[in-house]
């Protein structure tokens, strides 16, 4: 307890240190979706898009969510720093929830392209690239505002 507490502006930091990159990614990848519905299977592009989107999920989007779940799992270790009864940490949480599952569309989203076996237009890529701008925003107003 003594670490977390000596070390709450550190964590706090890398906490907002890999949310960035996790975030950086999530709007990406899903930009590459809506370029990559719109390119022939088989085609060059279709196979330079495949090798982006499995690099871009590999080496930051996974290790960035890890490492956000670690340092704000620390944070809400640290004694004082979050009160259970007050509404933000919850609706916080539950946006933290809805962006997890949407890490494990894109996840599943990346292997039927990988496979050509990609069903979903460009528009339908276009419409999910909007949902993770929608959860920081609710993210980051409840956790720094915390207006209940
Ligand atoms: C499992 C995932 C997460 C947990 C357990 C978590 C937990 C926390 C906790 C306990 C704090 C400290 C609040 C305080 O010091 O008052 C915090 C700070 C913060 N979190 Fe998270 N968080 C998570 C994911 C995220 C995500 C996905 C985002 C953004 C999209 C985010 C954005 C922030 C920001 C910007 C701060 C700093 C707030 C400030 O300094 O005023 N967090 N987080």
């Amino acid at each position: 307890m003594d670490f977390l507490l000596e070390n709450y502006r550190w964590i706090r930091a890398f906490h907002i240190i890999s949310v960035i990159a996790w975030m950086a990614g999530m709007f990406y990848l899903p930009r590459l979706y809506v370029y990559h519905a719109g390119v022939p299977v088989g085609s060059a592009q279709s196979e330079l898009f495949k090798v982006m989107e499995r690099r871009l999920l590999r080496v930051i989007i996974n290790p960035a969510m890890i490492a956000t779940f670690l340092f704000g799992g620390m944070l809400l270790a640290t004694p004082g720093v979050v009160d259970w009864s007050a509404g933000w940490i919850h609706l916080k949480l539950t946006a933290v929830l809805v962006m997890s599952a949407y890490h494990g569309f894109l996840a599943r989203w990346r292997k039927a392209f990988e496979q050509d076996r990609n069903t979903k237009s460009a528009k339908f890529y276009r419409w999910m690239n909007e949902v993770p701008t929608v959860l920081m925003i609710v993210i980051v107003i409840a956790v720094t505002v915390k207006p209940f």
